[in-house]
């Protein structure tokens, strides 16, 4: 039996995650216990939820403890199977985490949809990134027709979705991401009616004539501030994440619920989890989208697993063009 490598928590981020902050290890593949499968793990998932795991701050999931592997959604091969359901050769998703080799009960692997062109997409478009984007666009935001729908991380593995989506419900879109490339990506890849280039352009300008409907909040901070000033009567604000704010010792608020009596707006969070009995309608509507050339898509994905923390790091930085992803060997 190989051994196995993984990435492991070794010490909890102080602001902005390091790479010492990672341990990687090698270790023997545990056996199969009843119901279980071993998996060979072939693409993982670099995401900004980790860093919240990496954190003892309460929130809506337990820690990671010091010496634990990375939590992460990841695609493998199963090597061996002790549940009926699967077979030696099966390409499954389940949350496998940062390592080479994992061993899962049955009940927590999903076949990866076969035909599924490349399989990589079940771990974006078609799977976690792009369900929050559908969920959280069409259940929290409830888009209509010629409303105008604004979206931070406009171009990452979320705000890709979010953009095209808002389009095929017939909503005008405005993008706001960094720097110049991603900024045009924007409007040529993702079809976004405007982009924003928050790290050169002034944002208060550049949303001077705006009128927000719906405003896909994926980042907090300045950027969300300058939004607010632009909601219209009845605005609806989806909080799916506050990346600006994750390496923060003291996360700031970007709102004043006061003004949410100026605009007689409604402002909700959501967690994608809370879906998972409408992943399969999701999925299915994804999947025919991407099919059609209706949803276009990019990933970034980092060569080796010793590279996810590097991986990891780059994507809190901006670095990533798409959805995050590393290859193992
Ligand atoms: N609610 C849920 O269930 C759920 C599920 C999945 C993801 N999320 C949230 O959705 C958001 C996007 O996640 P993702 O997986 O799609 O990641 P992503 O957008 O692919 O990658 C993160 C991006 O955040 C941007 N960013 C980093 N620091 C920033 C800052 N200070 N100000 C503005 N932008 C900053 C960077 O883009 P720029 O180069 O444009 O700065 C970076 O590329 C995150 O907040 C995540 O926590 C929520």
């Amino acid at each position: 039996m190989p051994t196995n490598r993984r990435v492991t928590l070794a010490s909890r981020p102080n602001g902005f995650p390091k790479e010492s902050d990672f341990a990687l290890d090698e270790v023997d593949v545990p056996g199969l216990g009843n119901g279980e499968v071993l998996v060979r793990v072939r693409y993982l998932s670099v995401d900004p939820y980790q860093r919240g795991r990496m954190s003892e701050a309460r929130s809506y999931a337990q820690p990671l403890e010091l010496g634990d592997v990375i939590t992460s959604q990841s695609i493998g091969e199963v090597v061996e199977s002790d549940d009926g359901r699967f077979s030696p050769g099966d390409l499954v998703l389940g949350q496998l985490g940062w390592q080479e080799y994992a061993v899962a009960r049955g009940g927590a692997l999903r076949l990866v949809p076969p035909g599924l062109e490349p399989p990589t997409l079940a771990l974006h478009a078609v799977g976690a990134t792009g369900l929050t984007a559908y969920f959280g666009l069409f259940d929290v935001g409830k888009p209509r027709a010629g409303d105008t729908v604004v979206v931070s991380g406009a171009a990452g593995a979320v705000g890709q979705i979010v953009g095209q989506l808002a389009k095929l419900a017939g909503c005008r879109t405005v993008g706001i991401a960094g720097g110049e490339e991603k900024a045009r990506e924007l409007v040529e890849l993702y079809r976004y009616d405007v982009a924003v280039d928050y790290k050169n352009d002034n944002l208060a300008d550049a949303l001077r004539g705006e009128r927000v409907d719906v405003y896909f909040d994926n980042v907090g901070g300045e950027i969300s501030q300058a939004v607010h000033r632009r909601l219209t009567i009845g605005a609806r604000i989806v909080i799916c994440g506050q990346i600006s704010q994750y390496n923060e010792a003291r996360p700031e608020p970007s709102f004043h619920p006061g003004l949410l009596i100026v605009y007689r707006a409604r402002m909700e969070g959501f967690l994608i989890n809370d879906y998972a009995h409408r992943f399969g309608e999701g999925v299915m509507r994804l999947a025919n989208w991407v099919a059609s050339g209706d949803l276009r898509w990019r990933e970034d994905v980092t060569d080796g697993l010793e590279n996810a923390p590097r991986a990891f790091i780059g994507m809190l930085n901006g670095a990533n063009r798409g959805k995050a992803l590393v290859k193992l060997g």
